[in-house]
């Protein structure tokens, strides 16, 4: 599986310090609250579970799984919601965990469906962000990296189901394409 990497982009050393950050900023924005953190599966799993242990709050774990790709490199644009909240939102701050966010569409999507469920507050936290793909504009709260149109696979994210295990995020030699 290591034969594949191309590149390492984030290391795992480096993913830690970001995610701390972030979890930091996050315990400051949203002191005396509760927070209900959801992590949008699968992708977003490993990235939620490092960064809800530096989130100094009261702390509540929901997931929804969506998908707007096949197997593929490519978004189909197509969201489908595959398995949904478990509890309701209403009157909560909710953060929404993704790990990348290419078009749009997914988040765009889901925002909209969440916020007819009334939370309290809503915002997005992504690890990685490729600005420059999108095709619908989403208010980012919480950024990780921004990274160039370049397909990453590892720590949650997958090509084809695989390299989620990875511990840092690379990119992949092209004949693994093939
Ligand atoms: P969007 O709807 O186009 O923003 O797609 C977001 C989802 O596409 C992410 O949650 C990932 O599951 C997947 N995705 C986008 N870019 C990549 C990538 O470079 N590698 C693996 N998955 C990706
Ligand atoms: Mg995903």
């Amino acid at each position: 599986m290591r034969n594949d990497v191309k590149s390492v982009l984030y290391s795992e050393a480096v993913l830690n310090e970001k995610v701390a950050e972030i979890g930091a900023k996050i315990t400051e924005d949203y002191a005396g609250k509760d927070l209900l953190v959801i992590g949008v599966l699968k992708g977003a799993n490993i990235f939620l579970g490092d960064l809800v242990r530096k989130i100094e709050l009261p702390v509540q774990i929901d997931f929804i799984a969506a998908s707007s790709y096949g197997s593929s490199t490519e978004s189909s644009g197509v969201v489908r919601i595959m398995k949904d909240l478990d509890y309701s939102i209403e009157g909560k701050h909710v953060l929404i965990v993704e790990d990348i966010i290419d078009t749009g569409l997914t988040l765009h999507y889901l925002l909209d469906n969440f916020r007819s469920r009334n939370p309290e507050s809503l915002a997005v936290c992504t690890l990685l962000d490729k600005p420059e793909r999108r095709k619908v504009p989403i208010d980012v709260k919480y950024a990780g990296f921004d990274i160039p149109d370049e397909f990453i696979v590892g720590y949650g994210i997958d090509y084809a189901e695989k390299y989620r295990n990875l511990p840092y995020i690379a990119t992949l030699k092209p004949e693994v394409y093939e």
